[in-house]
């Protein structure tokens, strides 16, 4: 008698735990669900290019962070038609201020990251460098949640841009190089803006 209440006793307390531990279990993934949206609202709203950094390195695991947020981007009919070429070479980011009108930050940035766009890879036209730009900024945002600075340096429509960074990268016919982020860590503190947005804001018709 006393054994078989012994059992019930030990069964009882293993339920109790098994539904604290449930309990404890969705309430920290609850927890874990609102502050990634706070996370990313954070780096929207405070998000600025950033043209100055440090000496500081970048390690690599920031860099693959950095990719996977740019192929987590939304893709038209998830073509997903992009590359990406990071560039950790001084002589190669030196070189591209030679050809790029505002690209002087290079010399300071300790990576970039080409985003490039693949023709091959297309299955819906015209859509590609619409991918590359939510796989752009993806990255801008990423960087601003891990505390990099980085800047958008405009490459594509611009045919000079686009050859010479072919010839220097050795980039095939089929891929178009999109666009260039500088990245280091901040030497410059950008203030938050506020925009006026109000005069842009139409409802239900213009
Ligand atoms: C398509 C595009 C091209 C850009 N090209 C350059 C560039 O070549 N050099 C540069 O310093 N900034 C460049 N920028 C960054 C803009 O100058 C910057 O986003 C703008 O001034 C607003 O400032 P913020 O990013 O701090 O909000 C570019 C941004 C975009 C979206």
């Amino acid at each position: 008698m006393v054994g078989s209440n012994l059992v019930l006793f030990l069964l009882n307390c293993w339920r109790v735990n098994l539904i604290k531990n449930f309990c404890i279990i969705t309430l920290q993934k609850l927890d874990m669900e609102d502050e990634q949206v706070m996370d990313a609202l954070e780096a929207i709203l405070t998000r600025r290019s950033v043209r100055k950094y440090t000496e500081k390195e970048i390690d690599d695991t920031c860099i693959q962070q950095l990719i996977e947020a740019a192929v987590s981007a939304p893709s038209a009919g998830n073509q997903q038609p992009w590359h990406f070429i990071i560039i950790d070479n001084r002589r190669i980011l030196d070189k591209i201020t030679e050809f790029h009108p505002h690209a002087k930050m290079l010399k300071e940035a300790k990576k970039a990251i080409l985003v490039c766009g693949d023709i091959n890879l297309e299955t819906y036209k015209g859509y590609w460098m619409l991918d590359c730009s939510a796989a752009t900024q993806n990255i801008l945002l990423a960087a601003r949640a891990l505390g990099l600075g980085a800047c958008w340096l405009g490459v594509y429509p611009r045919e000079e841009r686009i050859i010479k960074l072919r010839e220097l990268l050795e980039i095939p016919e089929n891929v178009i190089p999109f666009s260039l982020i500088s990245l280091g860590y901040p030497a410059e503190k950008q203030e938050k803006i506020r925009r006026e947005y109000k005069s842009r804001i139409h409802y239900n018709k213009w």
